[in-house]
């Protein structure tokens, strides 16, 4: 199989870190450069670049300034890949967000998709789909969650991840969790299947422990999956891009 061959258009990384010195991704310009370049050798051909936004450790403001920055830096380095980028950010669901009035500035496309980061901790699943629910009435944002696989309360009860999507929840996951073992694996393609997860990414950091690795995930849904269902996935990213 050739997964290059098969999507023309390229494909879409929706979740990375490379842009430089921004949180605790690409920490120096050569390094966001090597990754895109593993990403491109990969096929991929757009990168939706999403530093974190910690919003109860830094003014919104003071992040998007950080950004436009980091951004200038990278699309002026000489031997940038031929690539089309997309700024946007993993933002923490937090309080603190409903400090503001607009949100836009961390969003993608005409439907303002936010790529959400859910709380790690224990807090019960009915707060979450309420504080979800909440930012999508306040600032009329589509939600995006990033890397469901990473949640195991929610990813494991498929009850939880359809309530989130008959919300009006897109859902990102983790290519690398499809080489996790076989049980998240299963459950990955079965939620790709029932149209449960509509996005993937790389959720790149640096070119080592966590370093861009695209193909081998793509890999493994086309082949229980189809190319159909690789095509699908690129065509929802592209659909949230305009
Ligand atoms: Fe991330």
């Amino acid at each position: 199989m050739n997964t290059r061959a098969s999507a023309p258009t390229g494909f879409v990384d929706c979740h990375t870190h490379i842009l430089p010195c921004m949180d605790d991704g690409a920490d120096s310009l050569p390094v966001a450069l090597q990754m895109l370049e593993s990403l491109h050798a990969q096929g991929v051909r757009t990168v939706w670049l999403t530093p974190h936004f910690y919003p109860y450790k830094e003014n919104l403001n003071t992040f998007l300034a950080r950004r436009v920055n980091a951004y200038r830096s990278l699309i002026s380095a000489p031997g940038l890949m031929n690539m089309q980028f997309c700024a946007a950010s993993e933002v923490y669901l937090s309080d603190y967000l409903f400090n503001y009035t607009d949100l836009s500035e961390l969003c993608i496309g005409s439907r303002n998709s936010m790529l959400l980061e859910l709380p790690f901790d224990s807090q019960p699943f009915e707060r979450i789909y309420q504080k979800i629910d909440k930012l999508m009435s306040y600032f009329g944002i589509s939600p995006v969650l990033a890397h469901i696989d990473r949640y195991p309360k929610i990813f494991q009860d498929k009850k939880h991840v359809e309530a989130l999507v008959n919300l009006g929840c897109m859902i990102q996951v983790n290519l690398n969790s499809l080489s996790a073992g076989i049980l998240i694996k299963r459950k990955i393609l079965n939620y790709i299947e029932n149209g449960c997860i509509h996005i993937v990414g790389t959720d790149c950091h640096n070119m080592g422990s966590r370093k861009p690795d695209f193909t081998a995930g793509i890999s493994v849904i086309e082949k229980a999956l189809g190319q159909h269902s690789v095509q699908q996935l690129i065509l929802n990213a592209r659909s949230i891009m305009r």
